[in-house]
């Protein structure tokens, strides 16, 4: 089969021929539809991620249908249309994950291929009302959103939400989940046209985070502080979301792309503050956030579908920040 190799650290992956997996017991053959990348396949390739082992075929997100079944699948799951679940042994505890937590498309063979082999408990139906590249958007991005906004931020409707990178993958799935529920929706970005973008598809409006004091500038435009501050970036502009979370606000992140924050102590307890990290999802909730996509008929957003053999530009694209949907890679 074909499929997208990164043979070292360091390195482009490579569009190559590759021996076709054969599933395991308990394991299904899912013949890849589309696959979409996250930024965690460009940070895998550059060496910017831990216990990389290679060669490894990258990717975490892919829908498609089950092919071939290992031994002990019930012949009920062959040419199921199926979303794969991107969590390997999360283990038992809700809270955390267990140390032999891992994510599909490294250490184990990802879905940047023709072909996939899974566990059938990876396997959850594609909702009807998705094709297969809206599909293959949503578990790594609709997962870390699903449980950043509601399991740790539990937001809820009518809550004042502020957004910052809304042009990340994670960023904008959150922004689509937040807006069904019926949150009020504000968005930084560092290009305005994202933020354009953003409030034609309905938020109230945003401020890019490379003006100047921009945490005072969005509170004039907003009219005040926010319930709910979501984030990926940390680094320099942290700090500031403490001063426009609103009293008993939560601020939640999943991502360090900007590196280390500080934190005023005074703010955050005079306010009663919390602050969530958040990794990823349990299945439980997995299953919730498909839920939502399937009951509010959420559609992701697709930036571009491209063959996998050019996914060496859309790796460019991502690197650059210049994407604003996903991007999808047919095999
Ligand atoms: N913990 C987890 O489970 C988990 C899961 C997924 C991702 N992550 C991490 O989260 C980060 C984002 O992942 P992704 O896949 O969503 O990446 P992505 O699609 O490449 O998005 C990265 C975004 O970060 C934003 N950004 C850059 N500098 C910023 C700044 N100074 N302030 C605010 N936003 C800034 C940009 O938004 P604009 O383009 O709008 O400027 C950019 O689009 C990565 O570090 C990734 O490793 C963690």
């Amino acid at each position: 089969m074909k499929a997208l190799l990164l043979e070292s650290v360091n390195s482009s992956p490579v569009y190559k021929e590759v021996e076709k997996p054969k599933p395991a017991e308990n394991e299904v053959l899912v013949k890849i539809a589309a696959a979409a990348l996250n930024h965690r396949d460009i940070y895998i390739s550059q060496g910017l991620y831990p216990g990389i082992v290679t060669p490894i075929i990258l990717g975490s997100d892919g829908a498609g249908t089950v092919v071939e079944l290992g031994i002990n699948v019930g012949k009920e799951f062959l040419n199921r249309e199926v979303i794969i679940n991107p969590n390997i042994n999360w283990g038992a505890n809700p809270k955390v994950q267990d140390k032999k937590y891992n994510i599909l498309g490294m250490p184990s063979n990802g879905t940047l291929a023709e072909y996939v082999c899974v566990n059938v408990d990876r396997l959850s139906d594609k909702p009807a009302h998705l094709n297969f590249a809206e599909a293959a958007s949503i578990p790594l991005a609709g997962l870390t959103a699903y449980r950043s906004l509601f399991t740790k931020a539990a937001l809820q409707k009518g809550e004042r939400l502020l957004i910052s990178g809304i042009g990340g993958g994670v960023a904008l799935t959150a922004f689509q989940m937040a807006l069904a529920i019926g949150a009020e929706v504000w968005v930084s970005s560092g290009t305005d046209d994202k933020i354009e973008q953003a409030v034609k598809l309905g938020a109230k409006g945003g401020i890019n985070y490379k003006t100047e004091n921009w945490h005072k500038e969005l509170e004039k435009i907003a009219g005040g502080g926010f319930d709910v501050i979501l984030d990926s970036a940390g680094g320099e502009g942290f700090q500031y979301f403490l001063d426009l979370a609103n009293p008993a606000g939560r601020i939640v992140f999943y991502g360090g792309t900007r590196g280390s924050f500080k934190v005023n102590p005074q703010k955050m307890f005079w306010k009663q503050l919390t602050i969530f990290g958040s990794t990823m999802g349990d299945d439980h909730d997995f299953d919730k956030m498909i839920s939502l996509f399937k009951d509010y008929q959420i559609v992701p957003f697709v930036k571009d579908i491209r063959p996998l053999s050019d996914a060496s530009a859309a790796f460019k694209d991502i690197d650059e920040g210049r994407q604003f949907g996903k991007l999808v890679l047919i095999p």
